[in-house]
């Protein structure tokens, strides 16, 4: 089936008894009993399908998981209760048995890179940056570090890079590490990493698939051999979505494939616009004929879908003077997040990128007057004009 049917159908409607909801009720309950201990016992034993304790499975969550694992064609899922928190169970899950060490891209989420450098390198684990859309240089750094593990998102935040995702599970593969990849930029409809041969594929929920701001949510999809050893983890973790969350969720994910086509259409209008303004130095946008990745982007994504974030460099402007771009503007949402209903901008070297340190920044190539646009399902036309306004301001 095509993903618009999948996000409306997969999950739902498990039997309740004698009937079955419609949609997935928010299941509240922290912990389960069983008519007869004898039965809570082959529960907890995993003898018997059932729920015992919200931390080890809750079915509300559980319908979501079914709904991702569909969406990303993976073998299952492990909803987190953040991005972050999703990121940290692959990485964690992928290394189990494997080298302490990662190879992450070069140009990653800011709180992705401090995970890495601030809570896996301190406890053992190595972490090597490198170009991961050169392959050359992925390959000498694999060779090098010998990975247990490759990390990468397959847009990158907030500069829009596109990877070789097949190639480098490819890579990944020949030298026994795992490929991760934050998906959360191209979402299921522009990509699905576990059919390119990634292992884990992640998400912050909080952004298109949820996409209305209220909730904060993460996912990790993996495959068949990785499963069983994330859900353990897990138990032991218990990084999980809540139920509340969960419901949010799924009710965002059943139009997420017509709000992320239409932000799509949106953001070629936008970018396109933006590439003529004589106030915008540079536009980076992966359906730009001058893309750095323009052939990965023509063979791996579908046509007409570039992804909803355009990012952009405003001429001669420091802080100052993007700040004053922002604070006029009186439709696009200045804030922190993406992928919502409503446009929204960010500042990079103030918010998302905020934790990298100058010379990271500098090697991801975000500069100070870099701004990231986040564009929305509004009519394009109103979203330019208010662009222009506060341009000219
Ligand atoms: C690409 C990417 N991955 C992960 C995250 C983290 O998600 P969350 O804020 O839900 O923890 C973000 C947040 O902005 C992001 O942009």
């Amino acid at each position: 089936m095509k993903i618009h049917t999948q996000a409306v159908h997969a999950g739902d409607r498990k039997k309740a008894g004698p009937h079955i909801p419609v949609t997935t009720p928010i299941h509240t309950a922290a912990s389960y009993f069983y008519e007869s201990m004898d039965q809570l016992d082959r529960v907890f034993g995993q003898e018997e399908h059932g729920y015992s304790y919200a931390r080890y499975e809750n079915p509300s969550n559980v319908a979501l998981e079914e709904l991702m694992t569909v969406l990303e064609n993976g073998h299952g899922a492990l909803a987190c209760s953040s991005g972050m928190a999703a990121i940290q169970m692959a990485a964690v899950t992928a290394l189990a048995d494997r080298r302490k060490s990662v190879v992450a891209a070069n140009a990653l989420y800011g709180a992705t890179v401090s995970l890495l450098l601030n809570v896996l390198e301190p406890t053992g684990v190595a972490v090597r940056f490198v170009d991961v859309c050169d392959l050359e240089a992925l390959g000498a750094a694999v060779a090098e570090a010998k990975p247990g593990c490759i990390l990468i998102e397959t847009i990158s935040n907030p500069l829009l890079r596109v990877g070789q995702i097949d190639r480098i599970a490819e890579l990944a593969r020949a030298a026994g590490a795992a490929l991760v990849v934050d998906n959360t930029f191209a979402t299921p409809l522009i990509m699905r990493p576990l059919e390119r041969g990634a292992n884990f594929s992640v998400h912050s929920l909080t952004k298109y698939l949820a996409g209305h701001g209220d909730v904060l949510g993460g996912v990790v999809v993996t495959d068949q051999h990785h499963l069983e050893s994330l859900r353990t983890l897990s138990r032991a973790i218990g990084p999980v979505l809540g139920p509340f969350e969960s419901y949010l969720t799924m009710r965002g994910i059943k139009t997420f494939p017509l709000r992320m086509e239409r932000q799509c259409g949106n953001a070629c209008r936008v970018a396109s616009w933006l590439a003529s303004h004589p106030r915008v130095e540079r536009v980076y946008f992966p359906a730009s004929p001058d893309h750095p990745d323009a052939a990965a982007i023509r063979r791996l994504f579908p046509p007409h879908l570039y992804g909803a974030i355009v990012s952009f460099e405003l001429k001669g402007a420091g802080r100052a003077e993007i700040f004053r771009f922002m604070n006029a503007l009186r439709l696009v949402v200045r804030a922190t997040s993406l992928g919502d209903v409503h446009s929204m901008m960010l500042y990079p070297v103030m918010s998302s990128h905020r934790e990298v340190s100058p010379k990271h920044r500098e090697r991801m190539g975000i500069r100070d007057n870099l701004v990231r646009l986040s564009v929305g399902i509004e009519a394009p036309e109103d979203i330019i004009e208010d662009l222009d306004q506060a341009l000219k301001s």
